[in-house]
């Protein structure tokens, strides 16, 4: 068989380093793998011009799939844009998956297994974005589109009946934003007639936002619109350990980008107090989407004998680097 092709974007701050220890760790699993790798970030825009090259793009369309570190965005930089949201518009990459799973450590509640299904192209971070009266109002566009949200909650339904879930939480806003969350909220009640074993939930999201702190357990599925989606999945990672263990996948037709959900962590940078949870759990996800999910396991299990025995970074109360704790994953593999 030939050999998977995996694209590898590094980016900026802890992205490289946090790649580096997945490749790592995939070089211990018994797969054929070959690596290529792209530009993307702050680093290529000083280099190149800028953040997402078009060969990149391209490197992530021919290759099988693509493991993403982290990028640096400086806000205020005229004319830069996040290659991040940009990238997933190019490449249509509409379903953004964050499992919030509980893992086997103190930093972690107990009994938390669910999916955050989430827009991950249109919604607020459509990009229409204008200043009027002279600098003095500021508008952005926030875009629902009938085909958006029929894709993105028919990938929540699918997925939900693909693990057995019973039931699958719509979060959204219609009671104020009565257009475009009742829209998304519309073709929801009509995509649910087609999956009746799912009891669709509704929940608006400030509800939702206390009720993963109250009851997180209630919960097996959310599916939602991207800018919600993004908040949501950021506070409810740290319910099972916090950025450093939350992974994540972009899918669309025939192309998966994996990600940590954290950012580039400029300060941690360069320290060895990056925790590679996060990209070792993605790679998981990566391997799943490969079909390999003989090896997806056995890493998943690797890597919680890991945390259950206390082998972590400083951000899990450990005093082991971002090498030694990667070491210390292959050594269970
Ligand atoms: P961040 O996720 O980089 O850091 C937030 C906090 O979590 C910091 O205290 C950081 O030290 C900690 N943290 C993050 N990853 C960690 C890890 N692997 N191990 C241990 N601790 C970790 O978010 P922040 O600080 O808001 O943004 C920093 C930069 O990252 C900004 O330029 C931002 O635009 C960018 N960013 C990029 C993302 C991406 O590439 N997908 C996502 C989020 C932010
Ligand atoms: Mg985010």
């Amino acid at each position: 068989m030939r050999p998977y092709r995996i694209c590898l974007l590094p980016g900026d701050g802890i992205g490289p380093e946090v790649v580096e220890a997945a490749v790592e760790v995939l070089q211990a699993l018994p797969l054929s793998l070959e690596f290529l790798q792209a530009e993307i970030g702050f680093g290529a825009y000083q280099r190149l011009g800028t953040p997402l090259p078009e060969s990149t793009l391209e490197a992530i369309r021919q290759t099988d799939a693509t493991l993403f570190g982290a990028v640096t965005t400086p806000p205020n930089l005229p004319g830069y844009f996040s290659p991040v949201v940009q990238m997933r518009q190019r490449l249509d990459l509409y379903a953004n998956l964050r499992p919030i799973r509980s893992l086997p450590h103190p930093s972690s509640r107990p009994g938390i297994d669910f999916l955050i299904v989430r827009e991950n192209t249109e919604g607020l971070y459509s990009g229409i974005e204008r200043l009027e009266e002279n600098g003095q109002r500021a508008i952005t566009e926030r875009v629902i589109t009938r085909r958006g949200s029929e894709r993105i909650l028919r990938k929540g339904f699918e997925l939900a009946r693909q693990s057995g879930r019973k039931t699958l939480h719509v979060v959204h806003k219609a009671n104020v934003l009565r257009q475009t969350c009742g829209l998304f909220r519309q073709v929801a009640l009509e995509i649910a007639t087609q999956y009746p074993e799912i009891e669709l939930r509704e929940m608006l999201v400030d509800t939702c936002a206390m009720e993963l702190i109250r009851a997180p357990q209630q919960f097996e599925g959310i599916v939602t619109t991207n800018l919600f989606g993004d908040i949501l999945s950021d506070e409810a990672c740290m319910l099972v350990g916090g950025l450093g263990v939350a992974a994540s996948a972009n899918i669309g037709d025939g192309i998966g980008v994996f990600e940590p959900v954290h950012g580039s962590a400029p300060t941690l940078a360069g320290s060895g107090k990056a925790n590679p949870t996060a990209t070792l759990l993605a790679t998981v996800m990566m391997l799943e989407y490969l079909g390999e999910n003989e090896c997806a396991q056995h890493l998943r299990r690797a890597i919680e004998t890991c945390l259950a025995s206390g082998q972590v970074t400083p951000d899990l109360g450990g005093d082991l680097t971002t090498s030694q704790m990667t070491r210390a994953v292959k050594r269970l593999l």
